[in-house]
């Protein structure tokens, strides 16, 4: 089974990024697509020849970081080739310290292990050029680079010059010009290191000679090409849930293929309340596509009773969802391809390459092996939600589908803990609702990136009138986020936050109590399964 790749109709400079497995390195092409040139990431074993494949011009290479060590046995290696190719290499953490081993340096366990925010001396080199005063302190001095290693390069390889230092760590940064190879020990891609935007923007530009040709304007043309190119005259099915992705994946394959794509709308039980109406009545009357509502419910349901298990129920979810799109594909008369809303934290939040797996994310951990379509279109598998959304923006989505709160495939059934039953699935839903009819009055639906709430599963002793009760807790989630990778809680008005526990305690049977969760991502997550 192949899936789309997305890059690949006009030609264009790329930067290629193979990943070693770092949590956050999708952050590294997102920055270089910022820079407005494509970025395209392949896994970090990568041959040269797949690296300079396909239409577009290589303009560079990246390397990114890694949870292991280069000195290990079985320690993840990159083609060695990748450095007589004749463009530009930037390695970052892992990526810088595999370059030193490989060209001759040495790594080893550092003397003292920088984590967090750490100052940096930068020499005047072309990768550091025109960072603005803040983010270089004073004299050089960058108080922001994020940095995250227990390892370092003790040696440099031959040929190569420290260009960065901070103070436990002589060899922050190097170079050897002559061959235009370049290592970062830092972390430029995150937020937390202020410059970092500008040096791999400096990378693209001042060392790989990019003109900057892509934008993300660009990225609808180029994923609606390739959409045509590998759906060809077949008939293709979209599983829609009516959130941001799966909407903006339709639209886009809807405009590739038009009338060749029919969307599957299966209603699983464990949507919010009046969801399902409000979905069919957008996508049918709103953008004119082919559309079918499967009401699964039941189906859904009677295979999670008894299931208590957060894994076991995605996957039963994620299978199930194939199931059916199965079964609606051959009442149409067979569908070659399944078009599916993948986006890149779902890809690598599922184990992608050699991260470690955190949840099987519906749509791609979940899959089912012997799926029956003859392949993927999941046309969004390389960009965050934002990315996305502006996407969505492009292709003429309204704005108020395009920047609804996100809702994961699973449903209501990660927001239930433990067994899903009738009852906590009222209790979820109706809560739900206040607190999303609240949070709207008080005009804070688009500040807040999640809101909803969540059945706890516990049961606590309260009074009610005169009389003692013991129900359930309810507890509400409200994050800030740009990507779902990281968030923090929102920190949400005391008074909205007392409007919407007196109304679920007065308004839900079983309830009684209501908490809010101040826990950040990492170390929670947003989701409560
Ligand atoms: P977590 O809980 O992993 O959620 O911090 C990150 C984002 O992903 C959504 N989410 C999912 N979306 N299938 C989906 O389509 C899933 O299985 C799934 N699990 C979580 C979650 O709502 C948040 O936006």
């Amino acid at each position: 089974m192949q899936s789309a790749s997305p890059f690949t109709s006009k030609i264009y400079e790329r930067i290629v990024v193979l990943d070693f497995g770092g949590q956050y390195n999708q952050l590294i092409a997102r920055c270089v697509r910022e820079a407005g040139v494509l970025a395209e990431i392949l896994p970090y074993d990568a041959p040269l020849a797949a690296i300079q494949a396909g239409p577009h011009r290589l303009k560079g290479i990246i390397l990114t970081g890694g949870p292991d060590s280069v000195y290990v046995e079985d320690a993840l290696n990159c083609d060695p080739e990748i450095f007589n190719a004749g463009v530009p290499v930037l390695g970052i953490c892992y990526g810088m310290q595999l370059m030193a081993q490989l060209l001759g340096g040495k790594v080893g366990p550092a003397e003292v292990s920088e984590f967090g925010h750490t100052d940096i001396a930068f020499a005047g080199h072309r990768l550091f050029a025109g960072l603005s005063e803040e983010e270089t302190g004073e004299q050089g001095a960058g108080r922001h680079v994020w940095m995250n290693h227990r390892d370092a390069v003790l040696q440099l390889p031959p040929g190569f010059t420290a260009i960065a230092k901070t103070e436990n760590c002589p060899n922050a940064a190097f170079a050897d010009e002559n061959r235009k190879l370049y290592g970062l020990q830092f972390h430029p891609e995150v937020r937390h290191s202020p410059g970092g935007r500008r040096i791999l923007q400096n990378f693209c530009y001042e060392i790989c000679g990019c003109q900057g040709d892509w934008q993300m304007a660009d990225l609808s043309q180029t994923l609606v090409a390739d959409i045509r190119r590998q759906a060809g005259g077949s008939a293709v099915l979209c599983g829609l849930s009516g959130g941001v992705d799966s909407s903006v994946a339709a639209a886009l394959v809807h405009k590739a293929i038009g009338d060749q794509l029919t969307c599957v709308f299966v209603d699983h039980g464990l949507l919010r309340k009046n969801e399902a109406a409000e979905v069919m009545a957008f996508y049918k009357d709103t953008l004119g596509m082919n559309i079918i509502k499967v009401d699964a419910s039941e189906r859904f349901l009677g295979k999670l009773r008894g299931i208590t298990e957060p894994e076991a129920k995605r996957k039963i979810i994620g299978e199930e969802f194939i199931r059916v799109f199965e079964e609606e594909a051959r009442k149409l008369g067979g569908a070659d391809y399944l078009v599916q809303g993948t986006i890149y934290p779902d890809v690598i939040e599922s184990g992608h390459g050699k991260s470690a797996v955190i949840k099987s994310h519906h749509n791609v951990g979940g899959l089912p092996l012997d799926i029956s379509f003859k392949g993927l279109i999941e046309p969004l598998r390389s960009l965050f939600k934002d990315e996305v959304r502006r996407l969505g923006e492009t292709l003429g989505i309204p704005k108020a589908l395009v920047w609804r709160q996100p809702f994961p495939g699973p449903g209501l059934a990660i927001r239930i803990m433990g067994e899903i039953t009738p009852e906590r699935l009222f209790i979820v839903r109706e809560s739900d609702w206040i607190f999303r009819e609240e949070v709207a009055k008080a005009g804070l639906a688009e500040a807040v990136w999640q809101y909803f709430t969540v059945f706890t599963g516990v049961q606590t002793v309260g009074v009610m009138g005169d009389g003692r009760t013991y129900d359930f807790v309810v507890a509400l989630r409200a994050v800030t986020s740009s990507d779902a990778m990281t968030v923090e809680f929102a920190e949400l008005p005391y008074a909205l936050l007392r409007k919407v526990s007196q109304r679920i305690i007065n308004e839900v049977a079983g309830c009684n109590r209501v908490v809010y969760d101040i826990t950040s991502k990492p170390p929670g997550t947003i989701e409560w399964e």
